[in-house]
C-alpha cells in the first residue's frame, strides 16, 4: 500500500511518500481502508522529534491519528463491527498509521462515520472534536447558562469547540483574527473577539469556563476573567497554581484520549446539523509535506485533511 513514512526526525521535508507492506490486524484490531486522514498540529510536532525522548525505536513512524474510512477486515475478537462498517477514529497517537491507504483501529477509537458527513469531513472531526468535549464537557462540566471564553474558536479545537458549547446551552465568546471573525459568528458564537485589534479580557468578564489553545501571554491574560469557582482548561500548558489561587479559580492541562463513545456522541450531533465540520484545505496523500506546513502555522481556519482515496458513490 501506498503510506507517509518518517525515517528520521526534522522538517516536513522528512515525509516520504512510499509503497510498504498493508498491516494485518491482530485480534482485537479492525483493519480500515483509508478513505481520507485528518492532519493535526500534533503530527508536525511529532515528527520534528519534540516528543523524541519519550519514544525508542519509533521508526518508521506513519503519522496521522484521524481517519475515515471502510472496514477492511477485524480481529477475531472484535464483535461490534464487521468488514463494510463506514467508520471514523482517533488511532493511537504513538502507534500513528493514519497517513496510509490501510491503517489499524480498535474498538476503543473507532465509531460508526456520521451518515451526513463525506469521508473528507469525517477525518476533521475525531482529535479536535474530543479534545472540545473532553475539555468542556468531561474536565470544567460547562453547563446551560453559563458563559464559556474560547481562544483560537476558528481553529479545529475551536471550530467543535463553540458549536459543542452552543450545543450545551452555554453563549460563548470566541476569539480569533480579523479574517476569521465570519466564522466565529457562523459558527454559532454570542461575542466575537478580533484578537489583533481588541484585548479579550476587554469584553470577557466573569466567564464560568476558559478553552486555552494558545498558552503563554494568552494563558497569563486569562485567569482575571475568570468568575470565583470557575474553570481554565489548557490544551498546551499546565494553568500555574498562583494564578489559579490568587482569582479562586480551577485549572487543568487536557491530554486527549481516544474514546469511541464520546465519538459517537458527536457523530450523532452532527447528523442532528447541530454541530457542522469545517475542512478549508484538502491534499492528495502524496502532499502531506504541504499539509503539514499549513497546520504548523498555528492559523488553520477549521481543518487540513489528507484525501487517500476517492469517496465510494
Ligand atoms: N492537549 C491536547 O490533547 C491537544 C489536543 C488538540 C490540540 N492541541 C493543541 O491545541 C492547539 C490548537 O489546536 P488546533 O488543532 O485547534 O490548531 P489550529 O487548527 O491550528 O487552530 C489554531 C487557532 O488558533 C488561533 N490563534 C492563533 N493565535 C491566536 C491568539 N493569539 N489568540 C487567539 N487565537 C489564536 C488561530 O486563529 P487565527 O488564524 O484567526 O489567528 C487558529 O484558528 C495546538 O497547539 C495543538 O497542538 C492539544
Amino acid at each position: 500500500m501506498k503510506a507517509v513514512v518518517v525515517h528520521e526526525y526534522g522538517g516536513p521535508e522528512v515525509l516520504k511518500y512510499e509503497e510498504v507492506p498493508r498491516p494485518e490486524p491482530k485480534e482485537d484490531q479492525i483493519l480500515v481502508r483509508v478513505m481520507a486522514a485528518g492532519v493535526n498540529p500534533v503530527d508536525a510536532l511529532i515528527r520534528s522529534g519534540m516528543f523524541a525522548k519519550y519514544e525508542k525505536d519509533v521508526f518508521p513512524i506513519i503519522p496521522g491519528a484521524d481517519i475515515a474510512g471502510v472496514i477492511d477486515k477485524v480481529g477475531s475478537k472484535i464483535t461490534k463491527f464487521e468488514a463494510g462498517d463506514p467508520v471514523f477514529a482517533y488511532v493511537s497517537l504513538k502507534g500513528g498509521g493514519g497517513y496510509a491507504e490501510y491503517a489499524l483501529g480498535t474498538e476503543r477509537d473507532t465509531a460508526a462515520k456520521p451518515k451526513s458527513l463525506s469521508y473528507v469531513e469525517a477525518a476533521a472531526v475525531p482529535i479536535v472534536a474530543l479534545t472540545a468535549w473532553q475539555a468542556l464537557v468531561d474536565t470544567a462540566k460547562l453547563a446551560a447558562g453559563q458563559t464559556v471564553l474560547i481562544h483560537g474558536g476558528s481553529g479545529g479545537v475551536g471550530s467543535f469547540a463553540i458549536q459543542i458549547g452552543k450545543a450545551r446551552g452555554a453563549k460563548v465568546i470566541a476569539t480569533a483574527s480579523t479574517a476569521n471573525q465570519d466564522l466565529l459568528k457562523e459558527l454559532g458564537a454570542d461575542v466575537a473577539i478580533d484578537y489583533t485589534k481588541q484585548k479579550f479580557e476587554d469584553v470577557a468578564k466573569d466567564v464560568d469556563v476558559v478553552l486555552d489553545s494558545v498558552g503563554e501571554d494568552t494563558l497569563a491574560r486569562s485567569y482575571g476573567v475568570v468568575k470565583r469557582g470557575g474553570f481554565i482548561v489548557s490544551l498546551v500548558a499546565r494553568p500555574e497554581r498562583a494564578g489559579l489561587d490568587k482569582h479562586g479559580i480551577r485549572g487543568a492541562a487536557l491530554s486527549v484520549e481516544p474514546n469511541s463513545d464520546e465519538l459517537a456522541q458527536i457523530g450523532k450531533l452532527i447528523d442532528q446539523k447541530k454541530i457542522k465540520v469545517i475542512v478549508s484545505q484538502t491534499f492528495p496523500l502524496s502532499e502531506a509535506t504541504k499539509a503539514q506546513e499549513q497546520v504548523a502555522t498555528g492559523h488553520t481556519r477549521g481543518k487540513v485533511v489528507l484525501k487517500v482515496a476517492d469517496e465510494p458513490k
